[in-house]
């Protein structure tokens, strides 16, 4: 059973409940090969925090001694470990040594029998270089003894590899084929040859393809992945766990991993390491060390771990784009990886929050294609109405917000013509209504953003007058004399407040938000400090809140009422059973488990609507998942309920 922690997008913090206790993911599972033994498994849990091990059932039952320890024993009494241990069965050695003579279900039933907590199916390994049809029929095998295996599992949790090649189509068949089966776990396997050769984008839009189609309820392993250079970007794609050997072929070849890359320890001078074996050795004595390979497989494992806590740190913060980008940027292979993430924007916008508590950094060109701003220049496109205007303003980029910055000449101009203010923020033209919204004030840009991001902002200044964004013919703000020969104002002076609500709520809410919400007699609640909007209500109802983190507005239960009306279902809701109703109405969250069906539209953090089966109000809340995933978890909070509402 796999629950959900916390997430960054498909970034994700879990637990894995196995028989010899809980993994909390995104984890590596260092290989232990009980013939060569470099660091002990106790070692390993004491020193670098390992949770999990995988080991290989194949590699055991081939040798006598092993497999009579292993059937007397069991597993966890051969390797001395108490804790979780993942076996593989075996298809890697089929595959590079040539026919085994083992049966599917017989390396399943050895796994099972010496207690693996979570056994693995024997797939049929598929190279990049093979051809679609080889590639189609070896997956189709990888399927029917997926099938078969998951029938005889028992008690024991099952990982069933996705195959599929280079080919996304077949990842993403294997994806859909593989999510009917009962497996516990969803390695992505033949990627081996992929990271050993760097092609990282191959493994890129090969992972992303298994990963559209995949039961997002279930943890996703990244097989053979070892070096932590790699741990940020997999995790971006989502994947959950990791398995290498790395750590101690490294070693022995003298090499020592970095979160940057790999180095020689013989061209070390420096050890720019805080582990325990960094810390304790000059280089020198390092290199003349009678323990040297157990003490670098130590340090890789170390920096492999570390890596690992700085990238669940970096979910928690909300900042993982920015650590990707900045690993990314060590090896331009990696580079390669990052950029493809952009031909899955659509995939990544689903699952990208609402918003974030940081600011969003800057931080490469890459940053530029990051989902929060491909969302946000979406929906300006499809959801900002603009209003009537003599012309449109575009200000130039300042700081943030922008109609705090310029509110003089704002005024000013308003005073003597229609005109509608736009600031050329880096992302995109940015409507003034909009300004206070996430990403908007709440993002760090150089003020030289290079020539190369000129030239895409150019194109989506392009898009939007496509659209028609800019009723009226745009210039650029030179000062007053910009006005120089528009008409004089034509009516009373606009409310840049009730634009703003109704700008940010058609953007989060969907487009008609703003005019179902603001449909009555309207009262704004300004902040005596700051003389931001704090509330608004409508006909003497409190409707909505403004966040001033984020901009957003938090919903109040007579806002979703008029959101119910204005929309028809599933838009904007969660629908709950009766049991679930009851408790939400009081107040508390909804649980996975208890939902009908939602709105496939909601993205984490989305303010949402609790309804139950006839449509009727129970609660407000805020959304922590995806409609797939709310429906696919077991286990796991699916929407924080801010205020429950009782019987009509
Ligand atoms: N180890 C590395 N790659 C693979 C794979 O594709 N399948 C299995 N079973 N083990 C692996
Ligand atoms: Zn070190």
């Amino acid at each position: 059973m796999f629950e959900l922690k916390d997430r960054d997008g498909l970034a994700r913090i879990g637990i894995l409940r196995t028989a010899h206790g809980d993994i909390e993911t995104p984890t590596l599972l260092p290989v232990i090969n009980p013939n060569q033994i470099t660091v002990s498994p106790a070692e390993m849990r004491e020193k670098v925090g390992m949770q999990a091990m995988i080991t290989n059932s194949y590699i055991i039952r081939k040798s006598d001694n092993l497999r009579d320890i292993a059937l007397e024993k069991g597993l966890h009494h051969l390797v001395g470990f108490d804790g979780p241990i993942m076996t593989d069965s075996g298809t890697f050695q089929a595959h590079v040594y040539g026919k085994i003579e083992l049966k599917p279900l017989e390396i399943i039933e050895f796994q099972k029998t010496i207690g693996s907590d979570i056994g693995t199916v024997l797939d049929l390994f598929s190279e990049p270089d093979d051809g679609y049809e080889k590639v189609q029929n070896d997956l189709t095998e990888t399927i029917t003894r997926t099938k078969m295996s998951a029938e005889n599992k028992g008690n024991m949790m099952l990982a069933g590899p996705i195959q599929g090649g280079r080919f996304p189509e077949l990842r993403e068949h294997a994806a859909r084929e593989m999510s009917k089966l009962d497996c516990d776990v969803f390695p992505v396997g033949g990627v081996v040859p992929m990271m050993e050769r760097q092609m990282y984008s191959t493994l890129v839009n090969a992972t992303l393809s298994a990963k559209k189609f995949l039961d997002p309820s279930k943890p996703v392993h990244l097989f053979g992945a070892g070096h932590p250079m790699l741990f940020a970007l997999a995790t971006l794609m989502g994947c959950d766990m990791f398995d290498s050997s790395a750590y101690a072929k490294f070693a022995r070849e003298g090499r020592m991993m970095f979160s940057d890359g790999t180095r020689f320890l013989a061209e070390m001078r420096e050890l720019p390491c805080h582990c325990q074996v960094c810390s304790t050795h000059t280089a020198d004595e390092l290199r003349n060390s009678p323990s040297k390979d157990k003490l670098l497989a130590l340090h890789n494992l170390h920096v492999s771990f570390s890596e690992l806590r700085s990238i669940k740190q970096a979910i928690h913060e909300g900042r993982l784009w920015e650590l990707a980008e900045t690993r990314c940027r060590s090896h331009p292979t990696l580079l390669d990886g990052l950029r493809c993430m952009a031909n899955h924007t659509e995939f990544l916008e689903r699952h990208e929050p609402l918003s974030r508590t940081l600011a969003y950094l800057y931080t490469s060109r890459e940053s530029y294609h990051r989902p929060t701003v491909t969302r946000l220049r979406k929906r300006i496109l499809e959801r900002y109405e603009p209003p009537n205007s003599s012309a449109e303003i575009l200000l130039p980029d300042a700081t943030k917000p922008y109609s705090r910055t310029f509110a003089e000449p704002i005024a000013n101009a308003l005073k003597i013509s229609d005109a509608h203010f736009w600031a050329d923020a880096l992302f995109c033209p940015v409507p003034l209504e909009l300004d206070e919204m996430y990403p908007i004030s709440q993002s760090v840009v150089p003020e030289f953003p290079g020539q190369d991001i000129i030239g895409e902002k150019e194109k989506v200044l392009a898009q939007f007058r496509d659209a028609g964004k800019f009723p009226s013919p745009l210039r650029i703000w030179n000062g007053i004399e910009t006005l120089e020969g528009l008409p004089p104002r034509s009516g009373s002076l606009p409310d840049m407040n009730l634009m703003r609500v109704k700008a940010v709520a058609d953007i989060q809410f969907g487009k008609g938000a703003g005019n179902a919400l603001l449909d009555g007699k309207v009262k704004l609640v300004l902040s005596s400090n700051t003389d931001r909007i704090r509330n608004v209500q409508v006909n003497g109802n409190h409707v909505l809140s403004m966040r001033a983190g984020d901009g957003f507005f938090s919903l109040k239960p007579a806002g979703g009422r008029m959101l119910l009306k204005a929309f028809p279902s599933p838009k904007l809701r969660v629908i709950v059973n009766a049991d679930s109703a009851e408790f939400n109405r009081l107040g508390r969250n909804v649980f996975c488990g208890f939902i009908v069906d939602a709105d496939p539209g909601i993205i984490p953090r989305d303010e949402v609507i609790i309804v139950n089966e006839s449509d009727e109000l129970c609660a407000i809340g805020q959304a922590m998942m995806t409609r797939e995933e709310m429906l696919a978890f077991r286990r796991g909070i699916a929407v924080k309920v801010r205020d429950g509402v009782g019987n009509d």
